[in-house]
């Protein structure tokens, strides 16, 4: 193994340019989820093999030897001597993931949550800044806040989208800028752009956990961002079958951060890869049409009498509405919304809704329906919520893929009810 090293500040790009040219020409969005990151194999087969191994055996000592030579002079080699090190059917999800968001490599994890944790861990020393926005994912910011404290790292939060606060949080030890989007459960949209260029005026790493965005909505990377960050579990894999996470940028900084995994163990399964890459094959068919949906529905909701107000950058009435139309594609399959009336409304609406299942998460086929303020946010006091923007009569709903007239029909039928 080599030695784990702090990867150095001074590596980080700063310009605000494409860092990687995976694509000779430009593809559709299909056609890249279908073929993109696909590599030979010695079976031929169209599917990635699924090599499910603890360990890797050698011909005698002295393949054994070439190997470790190689190995430690970081020549290229296609293989790895323990399960813990690497995996084919692991290495072709993330070829194929890299090749999406237009990096150089990617690592895959158990999680999202685990690639978060194990990046900012590689990244961050004792003594450290980092600066986080205020409405990522609430167990990012419980990581950031309260874990990373605990190893004498410190973190500042500043609402997203203000670059003045952010850069007057800038100290001399700071080193990462770390935000999402859009986010849960506003659509709140990044500009990437204005997030870019103030890492590079500090020389700072610039993080976007992009799980909601998908790479067909936005590619971080395009836009300077070093590293790009999901939650694989939601749209990537897109079945609600299975935890995977991902963390994707240029070759040096993905290179510390495999070393770092083999150390802490934080690696995925054989298992879930072969999953993963076939659920990748149909993300393009999947995104377009949750995209569609969801802008739909949000229409359809903002005109609706029972409605008080929605939450979808499509809509005008978005804050982000300007930055969407420059920046995002599109906007995903999660749109939110207050109906008229208490949280006992909201609760009314979920009940009567057939087609969408009461559960948390979102980005697969099935339609998932839920009210913040008893599931995420059910913990904190109604005043906490509530200055989180979450209000009793919020709904959360992530549009799954089945006909769009069917969800409309169902959302209408169930909005009668109040
Ligand atoms: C934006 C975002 N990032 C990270 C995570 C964590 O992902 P996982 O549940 O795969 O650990 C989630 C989970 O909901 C999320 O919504």
């Amino acid at each position: 193994m080599s030695e784990i090293l702090p990867i150095p500040i001074q590596s980080i790009s700063m310009e605000n340019e494409p860092i990687s040219e995976v694509m000779a020409a430009p593809k559709g969005d299909s056609t890249r989820s279908v073929h993109d990151g696909r590599s030979p194999n010695p079976y031929h087969s169209i599917s990635d093999p699924l090599v499910s191994t603890a360990t890797y055996t050698f011909d005698n000592t002295q393949d054994l030897r070439q190997y470790m030579k190689q190995k430690m002079w970081g020549e290229g080699h296609n293989r790895s001597e323990y399960g813990r090190y690497g995996n084919p059917t692991i290495a072709a999800a993330e070829a194929r993931l890299a090749a999406l968001e237009g990096a150089e490599d990617a690592l895959l994890f158990a999680s999202g949550m685990q690639a978060i944790s194990t990046v900012l861990l590689q990244l961050l020393s004792r003594g450290d800044h980092i600066i986080i926005t205020d409405n990522i994912y609430r167990k990012t910011r419980q990581f950031c806040t309260f874990v990373l404290q605990r190893y004498g790292i410190e973190c500042t939060v500043v609402p997203m989208n203000n670059f003045d606060m952010l850069e007057k949080a800038v100290r001399s030890n700071t080193r990462i800028l770390f935000s999402e989007s859009p986010t849960n459960p506003h659509i709140r949209l990044l500009d990437v752009e204005r997030f870019h260029e103030a890492a590079a005026k500090y020389g700072l790493l610039s993080i976007v956990d992009s799980t909601f965005a998908t790479p067909f909505n936005l590619r971080p990377i395009e836009w300077g961002i070093d590293l790009v960050i999901h939650s694989a579990t939601k749209y990537l894999a897109g079945h609600n079958d299975l935890l995977a996470g991902v963390v994707a940028g240029r070759t040096e900084l993905i290179a510390g951060l495999r070393d770092f995994q083999g150390v802490i163990g934080a690696i995925s399964d054989a298992y879930i890869a072969s999953l993963l890459i076939r659920g990748l094959k149909t993300l393009g068919m999947r995104i377009n049409r949750q995209n569609q949906s969801a802008q739909r529905i949000a229409a359809f909701l903002a005109s609706h009498p029972k409605i008080e107000q929605v939450w979808y950058p499509s809509l005008e009435s978005h804050p982000d509405y300007m930055i969407g139309q420059k920046q995002y594609k599109g906007f995903g399959g999660v749109v939110s919304f207050t109906v008229r009336g208490d949280g006992r409304a909201a609760e009314r609406v979920i009940d009567a809704l057939q087609i969408p299942l009461l559960a948390v998460s979102l980005g697969g086929t099935e339609s998932l329906v839920s009210q913040p303020a008893i599931i995420s946010y059910f913990e904190l006091s109604r005043s906490e919520r509530l200055s989180l923007g979450i209000q009793d009569n919020l709904i959360r709903y992530s549009v799954g893929i089945e006909d769009m007239e069917d969800l409309i029909a169902d959302l209408d039928q169930a909005l009668s009810q109040i």
